[in-house]
């Protein structure tokens, strides 16, 4: 007796971005697998089966129950992943936006005590409730542009209580609303502004108090640090790795974004999960992460916001490295929550063909993510979430930039926008 479908999704184009291996690299990067005329049957929270309309219907039982989903002319995507965020913050920074607008640098803006420190202010006086509520906001905003999963950094607290309450808050979240978070501790973000004097006594509060509490509470999957000239060096981070990497988190890391400190090389030393940004990497840190397994997740958003170069995507991709692209999300040096338009600036400034921008949100930052099994690709197997958009072509998505062409959203198996 076959499975009984529960919804099926008469397309249209497919694109399954399935792939033999995970991640994907090379000239794999170029391909998507894309399917015309396919149907796309779901039972409970997976897929069950995909393909022309024969074989899906040899595969699994339609009944009067299932919901169907006429999708002819329109193109079905896996959701896309935004692996690299800031979501939890309180209040906003638009007052900065004039001074970047007028040519001021955004370190200079956080040297001046502005910048990060400034959200680090307003994240302390935010309540649980008020950030619980931006939070839930800004995940409309995602879900209805497409992105079914979210990486979420803390580190606007820096200070145990307040790192506390932002990994709270994505737990409260995650407990409410249909998008999965990937929580992530980013206690090493910036410093606050009661360890200015004293660099060295903050990095030890982390490793020896805020880490182990993080951990006891199981708030965060991952650790970030933001190495960088002027915020945590490349001792410093390793510090801070060395103990997030005993206590048994997966790392990350904000990597040679605005200098070439070598993070990338620090990524490649501890095998991180991934390195991010890469604005400055040099050929030897390219080196350094081709020899590694760690994900190049770049975030050309960043970029543009901060009028900064591009990452050399090309430069990463042809030494076969397994790009991902994220939005960076923030209230600071990249206030966007639209990944299809990262993924046109990729096209655009960083010569990233459309193939590669849809692996790099799909495939590649569910491995970042340590979620390739069960997310990334359209297969039979893998959870139900994917993304109907109202253009017959997947070239047209990021073609057509900055417009939301996004019709409906499917999460694990459940229709949760019809726009
Ligand atoms: O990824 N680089 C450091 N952190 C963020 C910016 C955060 C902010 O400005 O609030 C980033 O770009
Ligand atoms: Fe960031």
């Amino acid at each position: 007796m076959a499975l009984k479908a529960d919804l099926v999704i008469k397309g249209g184009q497919v694109v399954t971005a399935a792939h033999s291996t995970c991640p994907v690299r090379g000239k794999d990067m170029q391909k998507l697998d894309v399917l015309e005329g396919a149907w796309v049957a779901c039972s409970g929270v997976e897929i069950t089966a995909v393909g022309p309309e024969e074989a899906v219907r040899s595969q699994v039982e339609i009944t009067d129950q299932t919901q169907v989903i006429e999708a002819a002319g329109r193109v079905i995507t896996p959701g896309l992943i935004d692996a690299h965020t800031h979501l939890i913050f309180g209040g906003s920074r638009e007052d900065e936006f004039y001074l970047r607008a007028r040519g001021a640098d955004y370190m200079e803006i956080m040297a001046a005590g502005g910048g990060i420190l400034s959200s680090v202010r307003a994240t302390r006086a935010a309540s649980l409730d008020e950030l619980v509520e931006a939070g839930r906001q800004r995940l409309r905003w995602m879900l209805r542009m497409g992105v079914t999963t979210v990486e979420c950094k803390s580190g606007y607290g820096l200070d145990l209580e307040t790192e506390l309450k932002q990994l709270e808050a994505v737990r409260i979240l995650q407990s409410e609303q249909p998008v999965e978070l990937v929580p992530t501790f980013l206690g090493a973000h910036a410093w606050p502004p009661e360890f200015q004097e004293d660099q060295e006594g903050y990095v030890d509060f982390l490793v020896n108090v805020v880490l182990p509490a993080v951990k006891e509470q199981g708030v965060a999957e991952y650790v970030d640090v933001f190495t960088e000239k002027g915020v945590f060096s490349v001792e410093q981070s390793r510090r801070i790795f060395q103990k997030a990497s005993e206590l048994g988190f997966a790392l990350r890391v904000h990597a040679d974004e605005m200098y070439a400190l070598g993070g990338a090389e620090l990524a490649a030393e501890f095998g991180m999960a991934s390195a991010d940004h890469l604005l400055m990497v040099t050929e030897q840190g390219i080196k350094a992460l081709a020899d590694s397994g760690v994900v190049p997740i770049l975030l050309p958003g960043t970029a543009f916001s901060l009028r900064k170069p591009y990452a050399p995507a090309r430069m990463l991709l042809e030494a076969g490295l397994p790009l991902a692209l994220a939005t960076d999300f923030n209230p600071g040096s990249c206030p966007t929550a639209n990944l299809v338009l990262v993924m046109s600036l990729a096209c655009l400034y960083m010569a990233v063909t459309p193939e590669e921008a849809f692996n790099a949100v799909t495939i590649n930052a569910a491995h970042s993510l340590n979620r390739c099994k069960r997310l990334g690709s359209l297969e039979p197997g893998k959870q139900a979430d994917l993304v109907i958009f109202a253009v017959d072509d997947y070239r047209k998505i990021p073609y057509y930039v900055g417009v939301n062409l996004v019709e409906k959203v499917v999460k694990a198996g459940r229709l949760v926008v019809s726009n």
